[in-house]
């Protein structure tokens, strides 16, 4: 059985009131319920993680590691473009993840035009509000099941 957790980083606990005309009317809660429905659906299990603090996030991935997490799903929000930190705590726990916008940061602000992650996720997925994080899960389950034979 495939374990899955996604990680949100800061000011994501604010979907659904936060600027939803860049990110959408849809709350957290709404989004992390759905997709541990269809991961259960089809026998794995997910969790969902939101902070606003760095070392709390960094936190809850070296315990993913220690859990055996198969696969992250991250979007790491402001700090995408700032945090070393967060790269190396991914790259430490040595998990697949893809990373996801639900904005496009590249259509935004220029100091949003770097990610510390992309180089290093197995996807990106970017510009397609919530959905972004179903078509990464189910893009996961399809990669996992096809490594797994
Ligand atoms: C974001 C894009 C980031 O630039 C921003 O800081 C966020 C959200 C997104 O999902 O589009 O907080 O990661």
């Amino acid at each position: 059985m495939f374990k899955f957790l996604v990680i949100h980083g800061p000011n994501l606990n604010m979907l659904g009131e936060r600027e939803p005309d860049i990110y959408g009317h849809q709350t957290l809660d709404d989004v992390d319920h759905d997709l541990s429905a269809i991961a259960e659906s089809q026998g794995f299990s997910l969790e969902s993680f939101q902070s606003n603090h760095e070392g709390d996030l960094i936190d809850r991935i070296q315990q993913a590691w220690r859990e055996e997490v198969h696969y992250l799903i991250i979007n790491p929000a402001g700090l995408t473009h700032t945090s070393v930190a967060l790269r190396d705590a991914v790259l430490a726990a040595n998990i697949d993840f893809t990373e996801v916008h639900l904005s496009d940061p590249r259509q935004r602000e220029s100091f949003r035009h770097t990610s510390l992650f992309e180089d290093i996720a197995r996807e990106t997925i970017v510009g397609k509000g919530v959905s972004g994080y179903f078509e990464a899960l189910n893009n996961a389950i399809d990669r996992l099941e096809e490594e797994a034979g």
